[in-house]
């Protein structure tokens, strides 16, 4: 009843570890897939090693988390060894995500992934908390976001690309529209939203080292829906809705709006990796009580 068809993707159930959450080892990508995770995200990574921004880096609140973990990661070779060894060991799909620090290292990037084979190359041009070392985010900007998308479409071959966009810029819907015009496969909605700030009230300065960060989990899940909401109106490409899902609710939301298949993050630091099984079978259970045989019945019925 919830497996789904995306991409010509089969995936058991429709919640797929978003981004940047326990995405950096086969391990513990397999791991959630065991808990019903329909699809594992890698954590974003580029040509080179990056450490990130300095501690703290993640700080969760009343209404969700804020953070500036700054794209760390352990570079290329070591994520498409990861991304290999994942495929050895499960059959449940993988999406690697990539960024670059320039529009033709996206090129670079995705070529090296590629080799890989993983089921999706999903691209990250909207990490909200890396403003100091990379400007405006190449996903707030149309020029850059049809250079990116033509780029890794050219890199990618066979394999279907998503690009990852965020709820600021110009319009999501007319970003999205620049993307699946210029080759977009598929669009991720939404990634952080922010930059925004806490402050310790004690110390009198802001929580995180870098002072500020991208607001994730339950805060962003309207600005979250509301997105993928307009997506949805402007393209016919699927959708990978992200943003405070948290509860069978949030899930079916997204997919009234419109997501195709359900980004989850922070809801696994607060609900741990079970909350891929819950999620799954409230939705299920939603479908039965409302009298549906599968989630195409209801994708997008907030739109009729
Ligand atoms: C700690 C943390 C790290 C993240 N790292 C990445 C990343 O490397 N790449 C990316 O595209 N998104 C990253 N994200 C964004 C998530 O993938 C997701 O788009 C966003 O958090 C909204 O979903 P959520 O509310 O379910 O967490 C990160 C989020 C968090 C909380």
């Amino acid at each position: 009843m919830i497996n789904t068809h995306f991409l010509n993707i089969e995936l058991k159930s429709p919640t797929v570890l978003a981004s940047g959450i326990l995405g950096l080892t086969a391990s513990s990508m397999q791991r959630v897939i065991e808990f019903g995770c329909g699809a594992v995200t890698t954590k974003s990574f580029s040509l080179d090693w990056r450490t990130g921004h300095k501690n703290p880096s993640i700080i969760p609140f009343e209404h969700g988390m804020l953070n500036a973990v700054g794209l760390s990661n352990p570079g290329i070779d070591e994520m498409v060894k990861e991304i290999r060894l994942f495929r050895r060991q499960c059959t449940a799909p993988v999406f690697a995500s990539i960024f670059g620090r320039t529009l033709d290292e996206f090129g670079e990037v995705t070529r090296r992934a590629a080799e890989a084979e993983p089921d999706m190359i999903e691209v990250n041009i909207s990490c909200p908390n890396v403003h100091s070392e990379f400007g405006q985010p190449f996903g707030e900007s149309c020029p850059d976001t049809a250079k990116i998308t033509q780029i890794v479409k050219k890199h990618a071959g066979k394999i279907p690309v998503s690009i990852k966009l965020g709820p600021h810029g110009p319009g999501i819907g007319k970003l999205a529209k620049i993307c699946e015009e210029n080759g977009a496969d598929a669009i991720t909605a939404i990634n952080t939203a922010g930059p925004g700030m806490l402050i310790d009230i004690n110390v009198r300065k802001p929580v995180l080292a870098n002072k500020t960060g991208g607001v994730s989990g339950p805060a962003i899940l309207p600005i979250a829906v509301k997105s993928v909401y307009e997506v949805y109106r402007s393209v016919k490409i699927p959708i990978i809705g992200t943003g405070g899902i948290t509860k069978t609710g949030d899930a079916i939301q997204m997919i009234l709006a419109g997501a195709h298949i359900l980004g989850v993050g922070t809801a696994v630091y607060y609900e741990g990796i079970e909350v891929f099984d819950k999620l799954n079978k409230g939705i299920e259970n939603y479908l039965k009580e409302q009298g549906f045989d599968s989630i195409e019945e209801i994708r997008g019925a907030a739109h009729e």
